[in-house]
This record gives C-alpha cells, structure tokens and sequence, in this order.
C-alpha cells in the first residue's frame, strides 16, 4: 500500500524482544532500559496473525530485530512460521555474538540474510563500546553467517567521532577477505539524550576521506547487494564484498522510505524517529476471530497514513524510546 506521500510500503521490521545481551554506548545506559512485562511482548502466533495481515497489505520484505532478537528463545520456530508465509525476504538484524550457535538452524529454518552490527574489530574497544561483548564473538558469528549461506551479509558499523573513526580502513580491508557487505552508519540521537552527549555521528565524506588517506585503493561506486535499502555502495579493486554509507542526518532517504516497524510490544511505528504508534496488541487480543484480520488490516492502514514526510532528528528534541524499545 502507498502512503500519503505516494511511497510503496514493503517493508516491515518486526522486533521480538526489547532484551539484549549488549549495553552499546549509543543504545543503552550501562544499567540498561526498564524491561518490558513478559506479557506485553507479543507471542509468535500473535507477530503471525500481524505477518498474514501485512502480507495482505503488500508486505514483501520481514526483518526480526530486537534488542537482540537471539536471545529470545526457539526464535527458529517463528522463522519457520515466516517462512511457510512466501514473504520474498526474510533477514535479520543481530549483534552476532549469539550467531554462531544459531546461523545454520535459522539457515534451515528459512531465514535468508543477516546483517550483524560491528563497531570496533579491536577487542579492548569493542568491549568499551558494548560494554559487555567480546569481538571474537561477534566475528565467529559473521563467518559463521557466511558459511550458512546466510548471505549478502552485511556488517552494520555505527561510526563515532573520538571512538572507532580511526579503524573505518580496517573495516574496509574485512571487504578484501570476506564477501561481507560493511556500512558506516551514521550515529542518530534516538531515545533519551542523557550519558549520550559524548557521542557525534560523522558525515560520509569524512569516512571517506578517513578511508583514502589509510588505503592505497580508492573505492569505487558499484551496484548495491540485494536488500541494500538506502545504502550508498562502493568497492575496493579486487574485493570480494562492498562498503556503503547510511547516513540519515546528512543524506536524508525519508523520499524512498518503505518501512514500517512493529515494536515487541506490538505497536506499529511508520518512522523511527517519530512517536507516532498504532497499537495492535490490544486488536489482537480483544477483537473477535471473525473481524480481528479486517481491524489488524485497519492498523497497519492507519499507520501507513500517518507516516510522516520526513524524519525531524536534527531538532534534537528527546524522545521516549529507545533504539533497542522500537527495534533498531
Ligand atoms: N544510531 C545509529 N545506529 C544505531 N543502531 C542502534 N542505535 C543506533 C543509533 N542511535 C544500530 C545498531 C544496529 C542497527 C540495528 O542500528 O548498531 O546495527
Ligand atoms: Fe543491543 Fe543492538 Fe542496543 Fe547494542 S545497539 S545494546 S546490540 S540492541
């Protein structure tokens, strides 16, 4: 369906948990956020009757994100659940330090491709930057992901003026040996500013020029990967993967927007940055069998409706949730 501003709504990223193993500097306060009730999250039967009225609407694209959505359990059994559904995309969004254990069972189960968030490939900032996580982890998780056929895989970099700015070569070189896709994106102020005001995201350009004083190469601009969304893409001579930028303060892509989120509370959110949420938690559990499909069909109406033009993130107000809250 299109919305008001003539934009084809296909896309649709599901988050299964608020839950995360990680605290990312960027993401959480060290303590982490107050956690959803068991039972405001939604059941994987419930986030399926949301799937068959979203394929409905012209749904074509399904990413599980979360927080970290490995750690909710028996995750392959909702990816078995998508997959019976013919969506033509299945994927999803991890912190990888889980994936190893869990690449080839969602592999069989269905799921198609990954993208696994990296911001450091040093192991003592790596640990400063999540706070908690080990970057072994996180790099058997990638190849683990490649092996699987879990592919293109893409490793998400939230690049930070004063934190990783000086390793963005580094990442470029992973794209030498592995078939990774690697995408600097631009750090955005979502959810409460407090403990975040260190924290500055850095503008392509600048990664750019970071990258060209560091490598002998210079990138070139090359077809995006499948699913590539709003990714900028380019390719070093000889390399086996691509690097792109996303970068949604400098480079605005609202005009070619087609997502939708579903939050593990089960609220629709037509855009990340906005707090405008459709609640279809409460269609699902109160409305009768015979008219719950048509007043799920209605939600994900509104919400495509509502969608705005363009995001507002440069006015620096704060909002209520959190990246991990809405589902990354
Ligand atoms: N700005 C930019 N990217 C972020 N992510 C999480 N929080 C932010 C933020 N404030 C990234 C994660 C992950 C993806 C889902 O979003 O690192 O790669
Ligand atoms: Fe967890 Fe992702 Fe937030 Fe990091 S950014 S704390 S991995 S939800």
């Amino acid at each position: 369906m299109k919305d008001r501003f003539g934009r084809e709504i296909s896309y649709l990223r599901v988050s299964v948990t608020d839950r995360c193993n990680l605290r990312c500097v960027y993401c959480m306060p060290p303590e982490g956020v107050p956690l959803l009730n068991h039972e405001d999250i939604l059941r994987y039967e419930e986030i399926l009757t949301v799937l068959a009225a979203a394929k409905k609407m012209g749904i074509s694209h399904v990413r599980l994100t979360g927080g970290e959505p490995l750690v909710r359990k028996d995750l392959d059994q909702l990816v078995r659940g998508i997959a019976k559904m013919g969506f033509e995309d299945i994927s999803l969004t991890t912190n990888g330090t889980l994936l190893a254990n869990y690449a080839q069972i969602l592999k069989e189960a269905g799921l198609m491709r990954v993208n696994v968030s990296l911001d450091s490939l040093r192991p003592d900032r790596f640990s400063r930057i999540t706070r908690t996580g080990r970057v072994e982890d996180a790099l058997t998780g990638i190849q683990a992901a490649v092996r699987a056929g879990l592919g293109p895989v893409k490793v998400n970099v939230v690049v930070m003026a004063g934190w990783n700015l000086d390793e963005v070569a580094d990442m470029v070189r992973l794209t030498l040996e592995l078939p990774v896709h690697v995408r600097f994106i631009e750090y955005m102020p979502i959810g409460p500013s407090e403990g975040m005001e260190e924290l500055s995201g850095v503008p392509p350009d600048v990664i750019m020029a970071q990258i060209s004083k560091s490598l002998p190469g210079k990138p070139e601009a090359c077809i995006a990967p499948a699913g590539a969304g709003p990714a900028q893409t380019y390719r070093l001579p000889g390399a086996k993967g691509t690097i792109g930028f996303i970068s949604a303060l400098s480079k605005p892509f609202c005009h070619s927007c087609n997502r939708l989120r579903l939050t593990a509370d089960g609220k629709l959110r037509p855009c990340l940055a906005s707090g405008i949420e459709v609640d279809v938690k409460e269609v699902l559990r109160s409305s009768k069998q015979d008219s719950k499909m048509r007043k799920i069909e209605e939600a994900f109406r509104r919400a495509i409706l509502s969608k705005p033009r363009a995001h507002d993130l440069w006015d620096g107000e704060s909002q209520a949730r959190r990246m991990c809250q809405i589902g990354g």
